[in-house]
């Protein structure tokens, strides 16, 4: 089959948006799940439809914490927590640490071969990393109705600027080269991260707006984790692709491998996780294309994104650039779901000088057609940078206890 980009979907226009907001407004048993667990890291599994599977393990632990009013005391506990390595701080709720000690674990298909070479994959493209996370994922997040819903009714919606840092802090995680080492972070973040949702889990049913506005009873089903998990990596792969940056196959395996691990660390189940690119693109065009659509909140969402360079010294993040770059890596129809209007100048110099700016710097053309708009193309990726090092600086991701009171 012809390789369908998501900016050529998305390009076709009213056709998607009108599929999109069908399957939205359908019942979620509508069409019957097909992905086969046979494609999966674990290469077998029941087969459950991943929208009535949520997180077994972690959600009546976490409800229980909750209804025991043990969640304060529990924060203060893991803020200590931040190694991989760590041993888990005393003094936490028995359950509770029994449940991290095995979720901590990696799975036995950890590749640590491959993990290397992610680290190598995120040193040569960590440049692109930001702007891809930032702003084709996060904006993408805002067109994913059951995530744009649960984030904006979630205690986190109250402040997006500080949620976007907590999610910066796993894209920055998984990036860094001692991920999944004792001395790393992303074992810490993916755990408190499956802890925080299956807090989201027991609480949003609880918001009258969430519960008026959203199409199910419990958020956060593994088809939804799947469908944002393939926001991240598999989005970042198809805009890495459709740029032609050219990637070594083992560098491109190692990045997924990152992913994979998060995956299960965010318990997500073995059987849902693809174990090929060639899997995980066959499962995004099932579960994520077709679901993409406009909601009130993911617009407003949306327009928090734009602002997020807002009265900071990074002159290249303004609204109108980061609204010409989310047009451009997303294409038209998501740009007007998302009432961001054209940007003649920024637009066209997108369109015009990004794909020479990338031959550039990947070394396949030999010097820079137009020099001004290589120079402003590689500060704004170093802004992008700057932008997670300095502004979005990790903060402790914890376990809410109430929903966005607004
Ligand atoms: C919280 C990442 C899937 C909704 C978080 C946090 C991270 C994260 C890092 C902690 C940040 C914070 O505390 O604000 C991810 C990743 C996912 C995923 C990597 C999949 C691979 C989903 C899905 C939904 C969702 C599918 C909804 C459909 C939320 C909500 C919060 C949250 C509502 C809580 C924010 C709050 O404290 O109010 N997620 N998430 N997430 N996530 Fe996810």
């Amino acid at each position: 089959m012809a390789e369908l980009s998501r900016r050529n979907i998305l390009k076709a226009g009213g056709a998607l948006g009108a599929l999109g907001a069908l399957a939205v407004a359908a019942p979620a048993q509508a069409r019957p799940w097909k992905w086969s667990p046979a494609g999966s890291v674990l290469g077998t599994g029941s087969g459950a439809d991943p929208r009535q599977v949520w997180d077994a393990e972690a959600d009546p632990l976490v409800a229980s914490l909750l209804d025991r009013g043990e969640v304060p005391r529990v924060n203060d506990l893991l803020r200590t927590w931040t190694k991989n390595g760590q041993p888990l701080p005393a003094g936490l709720p028995a359950d509770l640490r029994d449940f991290m000690e095995h979720a901590r674990q990696l799975p036995p298909w950890t590749d640590w071969g491959k993990l290397d070479s992610a680290v190598e994959f995120n040193e040569k493209r960590g440049l692109y990393l930001g702007v891809l996370y930032g702003f084709a994922s996060g904006m993408m997040s805002t067109v994913i109705p059951k995530e744009a819903l649960a984030v904006y009714y979630s205690k986190g919606g109250a402040n997006m600027k500080r949620r976007i840092s907590k999610t910066a802090k796993l894209g920055y995680d998984v990036g860094s080269r001692n991920a999944f080492r004792p001395d790393g972070e992303m074992i810490v973040t993916s755990v408190k991260t499956r802890l925080v949702h299956a807090a989201v889990r027991h609480l949003l049913p609880q918001s009258p707006h969430w519960a008026n506005a959203a199409p199910e009873d419990i958020p956060i089903s593994q088809h939804d984790m799947m469908v944002t998990w393939h926001s991240l990596p598999t989005t970042v792969m198809r805009t890495l692709r459709e740029w032609k940056v050219p990637i070594p196959a083992g560098e491109s395996a190692g990045f997924l491998h990152s992913w994979q691990l998060s995956g299960h660390l965010l318990g997500i189940e073995d059987q849902y996780i693809p174990a090929t690119w060639e899997q995980a693109d066959s499962q995004a065009v099932d579960v994520l294309d077709p679901i993409l659509a406009p909601t009130p909140e993911g617009i407003k969402l949306a327009d928090t994104l734009l602002d997020l360079g807002a009265g900071l010294d990074l002159t290249l993040l303004s609204r109108p650039i980061l609204g010409a770059l989310t047009r451009f890596m997303l294409g038209d129809t998501v740009a007007d779901w998302l009432h961001i209007p054209r940007e003649p100048v920024w637009g066209t110099l997108l369109d015009v000088a990004w794909g020479p700016f990338i031959a550039v710097r990947e070394g396949l053309l030999p010097l820079p057609m137009a020099p001004d708009a290589y120079w402003t193309f590689d500060e704004l990726l170093r802004q992008f940078v700057l932008l997670y090092m300095s502004e979005l600086r990790p903060i402790s991701i914890e376990i809410p206890e109430f929903n966005n009171p607004n």
